[in-house]
């Protein structure tokens, strides 16, 4: 634990030695010309707007130029992902060359002296895989253990932290009961098999990537909300509290159980938002806490963070905050998200919370899922016609603070309190 210490005007919020900072993406999301995926197959339908992927922000051929300017802005880890339907476009042939091309990453990333932390499943699949149903298929943690057999030897050694799977809660809601990714489904057998079958495909690539280095350290990126209730009065209180905790161990903590509390060497969180749970007419209804909202209409809750890191620590693992980040074009507004929800983290260690690192989403402005490229989430400006770069202001906010390693009082005063918590 660190040392509480009185602010002034030269003193600085600490975080602990060795804290990684940096910044998050997902293949599909960046890289550009993800042929050989579903997400992309998806796109040529008319069931989407009218956006597709195209180049994306062509981060695949553009890589050195991106890490570079992590660099500048001062960042010591990247967490990026492997897009799986690149490296085995057909069931069991895997793809050279583009191994090699990730191994060139990889090595980018090392050669700047950054961290890596390494996601090898974020929502795309092969399509291949989902044309032999997806992750319904029983034999879909076999097909995903082989793919994490083919590219763990190879690529490990400039490894520091491995995502097996991102988010697997939102992707089987999105996918297979809100109907929003691909395959579009509602059907919540479907939703349950597929929550399953993620669930031993973690635990299956968990042993393996251990079985090949022991030493490894493996994870997923969970998204975790919170819940609290909107009532202060007890009578009300009560029964909003419940329905938050129940939503709070449904949504956010079942994976673990399920897959196995000791297929996790740390906590992957992925924070955006909280919901208050609101007896009307008896029944609890759902709304965003925190009354600023963001581009996406999204509340803006720094406390919730502060929250549910001290709620997780009972799982007594160390911590990673894998991704946290605002869809805005307000660059005071994402100055203002982002010390807000660091002072929260910083709270929470205070407690003894064991954070080891935060990787804010994300380093570019990119494709949001089914939202396509109007919502901006990255500390780095794209210009999609011309896919120049600019870091904007807020980057170079985190930079003063990566330096620091804390947050400098003066920045303090940039943020406005507003949802601080105390
Ligand atoms: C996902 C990202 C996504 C971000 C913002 C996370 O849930 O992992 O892929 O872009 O949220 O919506």
């Amino acid at each position: 634990m660190i040392e509480d210490q009185p602010i002034t005007d030269k003193l600085v919020l600490k975080f602990p030695q060795n804290f990684l900072w940096g910044a998050a993406t997902s293949a599909f999301q960046v890289e550009g010309n993800v042929r050989n995926s579903d997400w992309w197959r998806w796109e040529q339908t008319a069931q989407l707007p009218s956006f597709r992927s195209g180049l994306a922000v062509d981060h695949y051929n553009r890589f050195r130029e991106d890490f570079d300017l992590a660099k500048l802005l001062g960042h010591n880890t990247h967490r990026l992902g492997l897009e799986w339907s690149r490296i085995e476009p057909a069931p069991g042939e895997f793809d050279p060359a583009e191994i090699t091309h990730y191994k060139e990453v990889l090595e980018a990333l090392k050669e700047r002296d950054m961290k890596v932390m390494l996601t090898l499943h974020h929502f795309s699949n092969p399509a291949w895989f989902a044309d032999q149903g997806g992750w319904e298929n029983t034999q879909a943690p076999n097909h995903f253990e082989r793919f994490v057999r083919e590219v763990a030897p190879q690529l490990g050694e400039d490894v520091n932290l491995w995502v097996t799977i991102n988010e697997p809660s939102s992707y089987t809601k999105s996918a297979y009961i809100v109907g929003d990714f691909p395959p579009q489904k509602k059907d919540f057998t479907a939703f349950l098999k597929v929550f399953w079958n993620m669930a031993r495909a973690h635990k299956k690539a968990a042993d393996t990537l251990h079985e090949i280095d022991p030493q490894s350290k493996v994870g997923i990126t969970n998204l975790v909300v919170a819940y609290d209730s909107y009532h202060q009065h007890p009578l009300l209180k009560g029964p909003e509290k419940v329905a938050a905790k129940i939503t709070d161990f449904l949504a956010n903590r079942i994976f673990y159980p399920l897959s196995g509390r000791d297929s996790h060497d740390f906590l992957g969180l992925n924070y955006y938002m909280g919901y208050s749970f609101r007896l009307k007419a008896g029944l609890p209804t759902m709304q965003f806490m925190g009354e600023e909202k963001n581009d996406l209409g999204w509340g803006i809750y720094p406390k919730g963070l502060h929250d549910l890191l001290v709620r997780f620590s009972k799982f007594d693992k160390p911590i990673y905050i894998t991704e946290n980040g605002i869809p805005t074009r307000d660059e005071n507004q994402r100055t203002r998200f982002l010390i807000s929800h660091l002072r929260e983290v910083h709270r929470a260690i205070q407690k003894g919370v064991d954070v080891r690192g935060y990787l804010h989403w994300s380093l570019l402005d990119n494709m949001e899922l089914n939202l396509g490229f109007d919502p901006r989430f990255g500390l780095i400006e794209v210009d999609f016609e011309t896919r120049n770069r600019t870091p904007k202001p807020a980057s170079y906010v985190y930079k003063q603070i990566i330096e620091n390693n804390g947050i400098p009082q003066e920045l303090l005063k940039l943020s406005d309190g507003r949802g601080a918590g105390n």
